[in-house]
């Protein structure tokens, strides 16, 4: 399979809006280069794209691939992706679908039953846009794996137990909000692991890391009080469903520790230093082998 990154930045983007971070305003200046909001995708053999998360950039991402000319001919109006497939309900990895609206055919998506749940209450995406191009949904439940094409199946495990803030009150402490996906080509054999919210790291998902050929990891956060310390926000990275990179029990220690798998961090948010050029901390991660996601990066596994 072929798999592309659509966008790398978490929620905001890089630089974002209202952001006056060293990052932001490095990118602002031309010093750092600019990310759209995280989603990945990934080819068939047979050519068929399918969506992996739909963030607010989508639009963007969109054409950004077809002027690389990522699709082959296309029908009017038509949808360029097979399916559509969630990892949670966040608004940066979901509110992208409301720009597809204008399919000539229904969104197929799958996702867990509780982002379901969360898009048809909380945020009604998908009530909505059963008035414009419609939506099949299907679900993806934990360690079963589904076909999507001839020789590409998803598997879903469970990353992190946060509710998007707008399910915040009606949310049990248990239920799994976030998932990662390990995606398998019959054909080549080979895996890919995406896990852009990781909330810890246990032995289970250490082996799942371990035997894949490929990880899309998780780099939100720098340091676990990485908003709090800028004076931006009041929960730690922890807090936020997001193991940070640096300290004893971060993920760069676990992941250097990998050898076998490509290690590619996404779902960067601006606030991380390792978004600068030549900064201490991206060196860091850089000497560890494991490499920094930028947009429209693609691999093939
Ligand atoms: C996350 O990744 O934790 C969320 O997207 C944060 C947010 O609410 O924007
Ligand atoms: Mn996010
Ligand atoms: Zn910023």
């Amino acid at each position: 399979m072929r798999v592309r990154i659509l966008g790398v930045a978490a929620g905001g983007g890089f630089p974002q809006w209202n952001c006056h971070c060293e990052g932001c305003q490095a990118c602002r200046a031309g010093q750092a280069t600019a990310l759209t909001q995280s989603s990945i995708a990934i080819q068939a053999q047979t050519g068929e794209w399918f969506l992996i998360n739909a963030s607010p950039d989508l639009r963007q991402q969109i054409e950004q691939m077809r002027s690389q000319q990522c699709f082959g001919v296309e029908q009017q109006r038509s949808l360029p992706f097979a399916g559509i497939v969630l990892t949670d309900a966040e608004i940066d990895h979901t509110t992208g679908l409301i720009l597809l609206r204008e399919s000539a055919q229904p969104l197929k998506i799958s996702s867990s039953l509780a982002v379901k749940q969360a898009l048809t209450t909380g945020y009604p995406l998908l009530n909505t846009l059963q008035n414009y191009c419609g939506v099949e949904w299907s679900p993806l439940e934990l360690g079963i794996s589904i076909a999507i094409a001839t020789e590409l199946s998803i598997e879903a495990f469970a990353l992190s137990n946060k509710p998007p803030k707008y399910m915040q009150q009606s949310a049990h402490s248990e239920q799994v909000w976030g998932v990662g996906l390990t995606i398998r080509d019959r054909s080549t054999g080979g895996s890919l692991t995406y896990a852009p919210g990781l909330a810890a790291i246990d032995p289970a998902l250490r082996d799942r890391f371990a035997a894949s050929d490929w990880l899309l990891i998780d780099g939100t956060f720098w340091s676990n009080n990485e908003l709090p310390n800028l004076g931006i926000g009041e929960r730690s990275a922890l807090q936020m469903g997001h193991l940070p990179l640096s300290g004893p029990e971060g993920s760069l220690g676990q992941l250097a520790q990998l050898t076998k798998p490509g290690r590619t961090l996404v779902h960067i948010n601006n606030t991380n230093p390792i978004l600068i050029p030549n900064s201490w901390e991206r060196q860091q991660v850089e000497a560890q082998g494991i490499q920094i996601g930028f947009d429209g990066l693609m691999f093939t596994v």
